[in-house]
């Protein structure tokens, strides 16, 4: 594939993830700004979830269908991709296991209770490795088209490079909405 179908391809995949995050953010503060009451809250962060999951996970199909078309690489090589998938399973299972406890079939209150701060904890960290996922696979995708010529200083560079510094920002905003009462 020549180089402006690799980036067209690479725009594509970076916007993907960026909407899966920015789902992810406001799932994740549904409970602190949205104005309504906790039902709704809670229907609001389920669904942009379960939204995310299916941008998220058809995502990584298309990547590895992309590796497989172009023969770029054999995939699941770097820290990059291993990182991916795990965030992908274990979201899957946080949704799911969620669903269940929160929601339906739903345990009594007092084991929602005890549940409740693991839930917090786990999808704060889940959403950690999506921000170091999404840092490492521009750092990654950077380095390549350096070597393939891409100038270090020009504005493509400095565009993922600026990219990357926002969402760890963001991320860490995030994290401290969600932590601070
Ligand atoms: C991958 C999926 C999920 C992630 C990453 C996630 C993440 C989070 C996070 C970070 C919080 C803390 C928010 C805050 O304190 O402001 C939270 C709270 C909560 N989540 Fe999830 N969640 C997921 C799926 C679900 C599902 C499927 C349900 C089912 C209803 C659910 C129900 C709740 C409830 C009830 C709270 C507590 C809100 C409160 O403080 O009263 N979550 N979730």
């Amino acid at each position: 594939m020549e180089k402006e179908g690799m980036l067209n391809k690479t725009v594509k995949v970076e916007g993907r993830t960026l909407r899966t995050i920015f789902l992810l953010i406001q799932a994740i503060l549904a409970y602190k700004f949205i104005p309504l009451k906790h039902g709704g809250q809670k229907a609001v962060h389920v669904a942009l979830l379960g939204i995310a999951m299916v941008i998220g996970a058809p995502g990584i199909y298309a990547i590895f269908k992309f590796q497989k078309e172009t023969r770029t690489s054999r995939g699941m090589y770097s820290l990059h991709s291993w990182l991916g998938l795990s965030t992908i399973i274990l979201f899957i299972f946080q949704w799911v296991i969620g669903l269940c406890v929160f929601l339906y079939p739903r345990l009594p209150d007092k084991r929602r209770a005890i549940f409740l701060p693991r839930h917090k904890i786990a999808g704060l960290f889940i959403y950690g490795i999506a921000i170091f996922t999404a840092v490492t696979g521009f750092t990654e995708k950077l380095l390549l088209f350096e070597v393939r010529g891409l100038n270090q200083f020009g504005a493509e560079a400095m565009l993922v490079n600026a990219t990357a510094v926002i969402t760890i920002l963001f991320g860490m905003f995030v994290v401290l909405s969600a932590l601070l009462p």
